[in-house]
C-alpha cells in the first residue's frame, strides 16, 4: 500500500528547502526577501511542484531532474494567491493559515512580491536551462513555453480575468467549466505535462499524462469550490462562504454540493483510467488523484 501521507511530507521537506534556496540566493536584500518568503513559507500543499515531480517519475527518471521547474511553478502559484487575495480581486485577508500579504504588509508590497515571485520563476527556468547539457537545452525551452503559455493570457491569467468579470452573472456549465481550466487546471496540466517532459517521457506517455492532467486539474477547481462552501476554515487557512458572498460562479451554486462532489470523482475516475499504460512508478500520480477528492484543506 503507497504511504501518501509520509511522500507527501518528503516530497514538501525537498520542495520548501529548494525554494528557501533559491529565495535567498535570488534576492539582493531583505527588502523584498521578507515578504516573498513570508507568502512561500507560510506552507501550502505544493500539490503543482509535488505533481510535477511525480510526472517525471511516473516516466522513469529521477525526480530531481524536475526540481527546478517545480520550484519555479510553486512561484508562480504563490505569486498567484498574493495577487488574488488583493482588495481589487477577492478582498481576502486569510492565506495559508496567516494574514494575507496585503494584510501582513501593505497592498504596495504584496503587488511586488507575486511580480518577484512571477519573475523568480522564469529566472529559475531560464537558468535551468542555460545550465543543463546540451541537448536537453531545447526541453528547457519547451518547459518555458508550456508554463509561460498556462500562466498567461492564454492560462491562467485568462482564467483570472474571467472570475471577475462573471461575478453577479450566472455561466452555464461550459463556460464555467472552460473559466475553471483556465484560472486552475492550466498550471496543473503544465507541472504534469514539464514533469514528463524533463523525466524524458515518450510521446505515448505525454498524451496519457495529459488527459491525467486535464481531469485533475479541473478536478481540483470543483473541490475548491466545494470546500469554499463545507471547508473548516481552521483547516483550510482561508475563509469559507465567500464564493457565495461575492456571487462567483461555482460548481456548487451551478449543480448543488452533492453533484458537484460526484462530478469531481468520475474526473478522478478519468484521470486514474488515463494511467492504465504506467506501471507502480506512477502509483504516487495515482494517490494524488485520489487526495484531491479526499482533502480537507
Ligand atoms: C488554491 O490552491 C487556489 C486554487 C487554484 C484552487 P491550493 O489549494 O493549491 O493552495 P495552497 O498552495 O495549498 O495554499
Ligand atoms: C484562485 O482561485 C485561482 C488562482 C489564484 C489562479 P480562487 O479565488 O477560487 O481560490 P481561493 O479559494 O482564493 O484559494
Ligand atoms: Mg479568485
Ligand atoms: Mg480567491
Amino acid at each position: 500500500m503507497f504511504d501518501l501521507k509520509g511522500y507527501l511530507n518528503d516530497q514538501r521537506r525537498i520542495i520548501d528547502a529548494a525554494l528557501q534556496d533559491y529565495i535567498r540566493q535570488l534576492s539582493i536584500s531583505e527588502r523584498m526577501r521578507q515578504p516573498v518568503a513570508y507568502a512561500v513559507s507560510a506552507g501550502g500543499k505544493r500539490v503543482r511542484p509535488i505533481l510535477c515531480m511525480a510526472a517525471c517519475a511516473a516516466v522513469g527518471r529521477e525526480q530531481t531532474h524536475a526540481l527546478p521547474a517545480a520550484c519555479a511553478l510553486e512561484m508562480i502559484h504563490t505569486y498567484s494567491l498574493i495577487h488574488d487575495d488583493l482588495p481589487a480581486l477577492d478582498n481576502d485577508a486569510l492565506r495559508r493559515g496567516q494574514p494575507t500579504c496585503h494584510i501582513q504588509f501593505n497592498e504596495a508590497t504584496a503587488i511586488l512580491a507575486g511580480d518577484a515571485l512571477l519573475t523568480m520563476a522564469f529566472e529559475v527556468l531560464s537558468e535551468s536551462g542555460v545550465c543543463a547539457p546540451e541537448q536537453e537545452a531545447m526541453v528547457w525551452l519547451k518547459v518555458l513555453r508550456i508554463i509561460s503559455q498556462a500562466a498567461g493570457c492564454r492560462g491562467m491569467i485568462e482564467g483570472q480575468a474571467r472570475d471577475l468579470a462573471y461575478e453577479g452573472m450566472k455561466l452555464n456549465r461550459h463556460d464555467l467549466e472552460d473559466m475553471h481550466r483556465l484560472k486552475t487546471g492550466a498550471l496543473i496540466g503544465a507541472a504534469v505535462h514539464v514533469g514528463g517532459l524533463l523525466g524524458l517521457g515518450t510521446a505515448q506517455q505525454t498524451e496519457r499524462l495529459l488527459v491525467y492532467a486535464a481531469n485533475i486539474g479541473l478536478a481540483f477547481q470543483v473541490v475548491d469550490d466545494v470546500l469554499n462552501v463545507k471547508g473548516d476554515p481552521a483547516i483550510l487557512g482561508k475563509a469559507v462562504g465567500t464564493d457565495q458572498s461575492r456571487q462567483k460562479n461555482t460548481y456548487p451554486a451551478l449543480l448543488g454540493l452533492v453533484e458537484s462532489e460526484c462530478y469531481a470523482g468520475d474526473l478522478i475516475d478519468r484521470a486514474l483510467h488515463a494511467l492504465d499504460i504506467f506501471d507502480t512508478k506512477a502509483d504516487p500520480l495515482r494517490a494524488i488523484a485520489r487526495y484531491i477528492i479526499h482533502r480537507n484543506h
